[in-house]
């Protein structure tokens, strides 16, 4: 498999600018096929329980997002050592409101304990922002906890409305 075959969507929806920006030694691109290797569900369970996913779990859902990669971007920041540092998903709707516009949502935002504080979150919004700019979106939203609502706005985003939720 290419490098570029192994990875979720097409690196051309890399924000350079965001590359250039990231410290030293540190890349952001596409989650790739064997970023199960180097932690990626790791850096997940800062968020919540990620439960015993195999390789062959993770194989299974990653090339349903590859074969869904015009809806679909999960993009990841790579360390100097090689692991995976930070990650973020856009989910991209296409609606019928709107002259069928296009919505993008922010999903799953993560960076490793060890290595909050450094930008990378921030490098991870503005990466996902350029993705769903470039895609056609007409507004991108997130749902977040009242503890990430300054880390947000720090990130261009403002508090609109209110989130619900019905578990199943
Ligand atoms: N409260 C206030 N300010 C904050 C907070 C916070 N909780 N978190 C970050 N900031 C500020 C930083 O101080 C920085 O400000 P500055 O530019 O003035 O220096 C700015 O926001 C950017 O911070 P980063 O260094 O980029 O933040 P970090 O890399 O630590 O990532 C994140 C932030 C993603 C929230 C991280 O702490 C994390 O992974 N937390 C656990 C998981 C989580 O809560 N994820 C978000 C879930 S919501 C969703 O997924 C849509």
């Amino acid at each position: 498999m290419s490098a570029q075959e192994n990875l979720l969507f097409t690196s051309n929806l890399i924000s350079p600018e965001v590359q250039a920006t990231l410290p030293k030694g540190y890349t952001i691109r596409p989650l790739a096929s064997d970023d199960y290797e180097r932690g990626f569900l790791d850096v997940l369970s800062v968020l919540t329980v990620i439960g015993n996913i195999t390789k062959a779990q993770f194989l299974e859902r990653f090339f349903y997002l590859k074969a869904h990669n015009h809806e679909y971007f999960t993009l990841v920041i790579v360390s100097p050592q090689n692991r995976i540092v930070g990650a973020g998903t856009i989910f991209v709707e296409r609606k019928f409101i709107r002259n069928t516009g296009l919505v993008g949502h922010i999903e799953d935002i993560a960076v490793d304990k060890n290595q909050q504080g450094k930008k990378l979150g921030l490098r991870v919004i503005q990466a996902l922002k350029y993705i769903g700019a470039k895609t056609g979106c007409y507004k991108v939203i997130l749902d977040c906890s009242e503890k990430n609502v300054p880390f947000y706005e720090k990130c261009g985003f403002q508090r609109k409305e209110v989130e619900m939720a019905w578990y199943c």
